[in-house]
């Protein structure tokens, strides 16, 4: 008799969104997999909804791969799952903070090696660097990226930036008269279903070659090129400020927080005067570079590392 499959879904999620979007994917193999779940808990919880202050002093360490701890997983690391689904968020422009420790730690390492993992995120739009983190933290650990899906909200830039912050500082998801509900789309979320399919039969067959273009065919990564362009600003930009930030200190030190104040502002007006800005210079690249950006675009479909 054919033992079934195993799968060890790892995530963590501050509004549940995240677990919302994993269920959906998973629904179909329900009662045809083994399915464990492990979920981040750090050690010292992160707020929800998030003090503004509070919110931007977790960039620095978040940017530079320094997270705060989690707590010890409760999952048997030797168990020989067939696949680890690692479902996470990004923040920043980097991997959130308990998803970054949990790929440092010596769990991550005896867990992943040699095996599949396919990396699932629901995020606001900008995800792409810190995918090729985790692709680098993966690779490190001997795992190989079998197939990435990604559910971003398909807001216009600006209208998804205004309403996260709200629900981030307000945790007011629902919609307003002039602002639609923050997060990815419903429909997004209860259409993830459509995912299952190629996943069982890689799982079933243990052939991951195919995996990644079928997910691509059922548009499992969307990406629009300008924001490759602005992504790519944003993290130089983020640098800078992490390392500048944190030179005065560690998270929540009083003697860093005139600095984050600083950051704070900058980076509203930045987004707020400079995304109309980059969106004009980088449609002229678009259309000057538009071969080599098609190329980015391809390549951040993709699952290698460059
Ligand atoms: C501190 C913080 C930073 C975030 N930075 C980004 C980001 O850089 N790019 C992005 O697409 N989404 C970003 N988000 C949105 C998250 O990726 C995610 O979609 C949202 O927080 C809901 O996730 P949940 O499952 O944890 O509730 C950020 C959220 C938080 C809380």
């Amino acid at each position: 008799m054919n033992e079934r499959r195993k799968i060890l879904v790892v995530y963590f999620t501050q509004t549940g969104q995240l677990k919302r979007i994993i269920d959906h994917v998973l629904a179909p193999l329900e009662g045809k997999v083994d399915i464990t779940f492990e979920q981040l808990v750090p050690v010292t919880p992160f707020p929800f909804p998030w003090g503004k202050q509070q919110f931007y002093d977790t960039m620095p360490e978040t940017v530079q791969g320094t997270p705060r701890g989690i707590q010890p997983l409760k999952v048997d690391v030797n168990t020989p799952f067939d696949l680890v689904i690692l479902a996470y968020q990004p923040w920043f422009l980097s991997p959130s903070q308990p998803t970054a420790a949990f790929l440092q730690s010596e769990a991550a390492a005896r867990l992943l090696k040699d095996k599949p993992v396919l990396t699932l995120l629901g995020s606001r739009n900008m995800w792409l660097n810190a995918q090729e983190k985790v692709k680098g933290y993966l690779e490190k650990a001997g795992a190989k990226l079998v197939g990435n899906i990604v559910l971003v909200d398909k807001s216009p830039n600006l209208v998804s930036l205004i309403t996260i912050l709200r629900w981030a500082f307000k945790g007011k998801k629902e919609a307003t008269r002039f602002l639609p509900q923050a997060g990815v789309q419903e429909n997004e979320i209860v259409t993830a279903a459509r995912f299952a399919a190629p996943i069982e039969k890689a799982l079933a067959e243990k052939q991951w070659n195919e995996l990644q273009p079928q997910l691509l065919s059922l548009n499992a990564v969307e990406l629009i090129p300008n924001l490759v362009v602005l992504e790519g600003n944003g993290i130089s930009a983020f640098r800078f400020w992490a390392k500048f930030i944190s030179a005065k200190g560690g998270p929540g030190a009083p003697a860093r927080q005139g600095r984050v104040f600083m950051y704070r502002g900058l980076l509203l007006v930045g987004i707020f005067v400079l995304t109309p800005i980059t969106l004009i210079s980088s449609l002229i690249k678009l259309n000057l570079k538009k071969n080599q950006l098609q190329r980015e675009v391809e390549y951040y479909k993709g699952i290698t590392l460059r």
